[in-house]
């Protein structure tokens, strides 16, 4: 995410799908001299390995929202991270590009999805995005944690990470910062309601 809250910089669509400027954004995922361990296309500025490395590590499923996956034209079939990707749509595509990955489509809302997910990632995470789709989990109160990328340039327009959130603040406990050259990267506990633990609301 850029300073000024943006995943995405304007005219995001197929062949600009991080729109103009957004590439900036992934820099520090290939600005260093080492491949990632875990899979050669990332190559992660140093003090960033073990971020990428904990996606290999402890992610088990991803859902998305249908424009990501629409933008990217389905990773050509194989998504860079190697789990299952469940994608949030009103209307299933009638083809997928072929891969690696398993892509399932889910139509029937955002808890729905997150149910399948977490079945699918056994006792894994499951990461929740883009824009559109985490605004919705994190208005569900269904989010346990936030990781940001955040990435010294202001991009001014695009596509806000935090756009519409309700009124209510979600109150957020720090629990890790690395600085990495070209990035922070920045995690937050979602603090739930007193009498609670993570693992009630999961
Ligand atoms: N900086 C980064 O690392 C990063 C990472 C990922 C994505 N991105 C960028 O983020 C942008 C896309 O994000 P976005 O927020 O615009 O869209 P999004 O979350 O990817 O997708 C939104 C779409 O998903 C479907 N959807 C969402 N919730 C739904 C629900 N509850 N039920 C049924 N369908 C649902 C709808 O599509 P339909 O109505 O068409 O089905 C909706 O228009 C792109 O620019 C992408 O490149 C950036």
């Amino acid at each position: 995410m850029s300073l000024d809250g943006f995943i995405a910089g304007l005219n995001d669509g197929p062949g600009n799908p991080l729109g103009d400027g957004g590439e900036r954004l992934h820099h520090w995922l290939f600005s260093g001299t080492t491949p990632s361990s875990h899979n050669e296309f990332f190559k992660p500025a140093e003090a960033s390995r073990e971020v990428v490395d904990e996606w290999f590590d402890d992610l088990g499923a991803i859902v998305i929202g249908r424009r990501t996956f629409d933008i990217v034209d389905g990773w050509d079939g194989t998504h860079p991270l190697g789990v299952p990707v469940f994608v949030l749509t009103h209307e299933a595509p009638e083809t997928v590009p072929e891969g690696a990955t398993t892509f399932t489509f889910v139509t029937d809302g955002i808890e729905r999805a997150l149910e399948q997910a977490r079945k699918t990632a056994g006792g894994n995470n499951v990461q929740v995005g883009a824009a559109n789709v985490a605004q919705q989990y994190l208005e569900a109160r269904l989010v346990d944690e936030i990781q940001v990328h955040l990435v010294p340039v202001l991009l001014g327009s695009g596509v806000r990470l935090f756009e519409s959130l309700g009124a209510a603040p979600i109150e957020l406990e720090r629990t890790r910062v690395i600085e990495s050259t070209g990035v922070t990267h920045l995690r937050f506990d979602v603090v739930k309601k007193q009498g609670t633990t993570k693992n009630e609301n999961q």
